[in-house]
């Protein structure tokens, strides 16, 4: 490859994916644990944390603001030095959309905090109100001054009922992380749901937090004066599961897959069922199975807030849909710009009918190998599922957003017995 060309993942398609793997540990609970550190001048201890640039690219933000860290294997230790405050650098503000997830520790620990436009995935508009909201109801003072956000609490944060508009993942988790330290009870309501948000609370209860109701609607924070070290293990990627379960079954594999918590991934594997894709269940472990000669119904599904079907298998599940017999409807309900997967998924020949926010895909349709490009982390994954799958080579570019948010999917993917290669290296501050 010559310098500067862009990196690629080359795909030869049309190999069944077989054997059997553990998955990692969970990228989007990495991201609210780690920030939990802010809130305690003692060491923790976070297990299973995945290798991902968002990891890497968080410890940076932890360590400008005092928190230093070594990653160890799959583990990371953190180090406060006791002094936190300041703000994250813009540029990596600007690099995942997690880095506003420092505003509700350094609210609660230091009485201020600040960030500039967190960036991530360009998905939909992503706004703030929600977190903003919820500080405004523990007490702070908010204002946006060129989109750097400010937050004051001189007096600090004192504990009060909120009802979020909507049950944003990270606005849960913010106000979770600022109601530890406030003075009183906080309540949570109308909060997401979603495995990370019970994750974080069990590890901030490590800390000495006291948290109950985390995974159902309404949360309750009883803040406490101060929070100890912790040693915390992830759960397992969700995520990474199911683009592996989606990608065995969209190439008629047989797959194990284990070290996981299978009741995380309930609206999947009905939907799996539902295409008629045998999946076997145990707690920690999900085998796949789809005969070669197995006939693959339509289904239709809509993206949800947990427990409904993850917004993050949606493009996955599209390039699947693609290999099913019938018409089926996707209709992604969380955020309105999800569907940029769609035109590159037609390079490969896909038949697909857009209707706003809910397009028609009609299979099956043999794929041919196509160059192409990712446009964020899940839909990258979703053209390497239709390259898997077509026939001939592939070329997938906008690779720099896969090892935003999965540790080794091609190296998994060529464990199981896919033909796939990375050309070139991905510029890992750029990307
Ligand atoms: C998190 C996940 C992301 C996943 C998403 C939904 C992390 C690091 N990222 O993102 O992978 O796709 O949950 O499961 O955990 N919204 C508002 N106001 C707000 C915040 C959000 O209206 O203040 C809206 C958004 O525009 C979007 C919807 O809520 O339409 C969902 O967003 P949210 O749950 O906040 O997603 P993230 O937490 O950003």
């Amino acid at each position: 490859m010559s310098a500067g060309a862009e990196p690629y993942l080359r795909i030869t398609g049309q190999r069944r994916l077989v054997g059997e793997l553990r998955v990692n540990g969970a990228k989007n609970a990495a991201l609210p644990c780690l920030a939990a550190a802010l809130l305690s001048d003692q060491p923790s201890r976070l297990r299973r944390v995945p290798s991902i640039e968002d990891v890497r690219r968080f410890l940076e933000i932890l360590s400008v603001l005092g928190v230093e860290s070594d990653i160890e294997g799959d583990q990371v230790a953190i180090r406060p030095s006791g002094v936190c405050g300041g703000s994250p650098p813009d540029d990596l503000a600007a690099a995942l959309r997690a880095s506003f997830l420092v505003m509700g520790p350094l609210l609660a620990r230091s009485g201020e905090a600040s960030c500039g436009t967190p960036g991530g995935d360009v998905i939909g508009a992503r706004p703030l109100d929600v977190h903003l909201a919820g500080f405004r109801a523990l007490g702070a003072e908010v204002e946006s001054v060129d989109g750097r956000t400010i937050a004051r609490a001189p007096d600090g944060l004192r504990g009060a009922t909120f009802v979020l508009d909507y049950p944003s993942v990270l606005g849960t988790e913010n106000l979770l992380l600022a109601a530890t330290l406030a003075r009183g009870r906080t309540r949570l309501v109308n909060a997401a749901m979603e495995p990370e948000i019970v994750c974080l609370a069990e590890m901030l209860n490590r800390m000495g937090a006291q948290i109950s109701g985390a995974g159902h609607h309404t949360i309750t924070i009883d803040g406490v004066d101060r929070l100890s070290g912790a040693d915390h293990e992830l759960i397992p990627d969700r995520i990474e599961t199911g683009s592996l379960l989606i990608a065995a079954a969209a190439t008629r594999g047989q797959v194990c897959l284990q070290g996981l918590r299978s009741e995380h991934l309930e609206a999947l594997l009905g939907k799996l069922g539902e295409i008629g894709a045998e999946v076997r269940r145990a707690p920690a472990q999900l085998d796949i199975t789809v005969d070669e000669n197995a006939r693959l119904v339509a289904t239709n599904l809509q993206s949800l807030p947990f427990p409904g079907f993850a917004t993050d298998l949606q493009a996955p599940m599209t390039a699947l849909l693609t290999q099913v017999e019938g018409t089926s409807v996707v209709h992604e309900r969380v955020f309105e710009n999800r569907m940029q997967h769609l035109d590159e998924l037609r390079k490969f020949g896909a038949n697909i009918i857009a209707r706003g926010e809910a397009p028609r895909v009609i299979g099956p349709t043999p794929l041919t190998g196509a160059a192409v490009a990712g446009t964020d982390i899940r839909a990258t994954a979703a053209l390497i599922v239709a390259a898997l799958t077509a026939e001939g080579e592939s070329r997938i570019y906008g690779i720099g957003h896969l090892s935003r948010g999965y540790a080794d999917l091609a190296a998994q993917l060529r464990y199981l017995g896919a033909d796939i290669e990375q050309v070139g290296s991905v510029d890992t501050l750029t990307n």
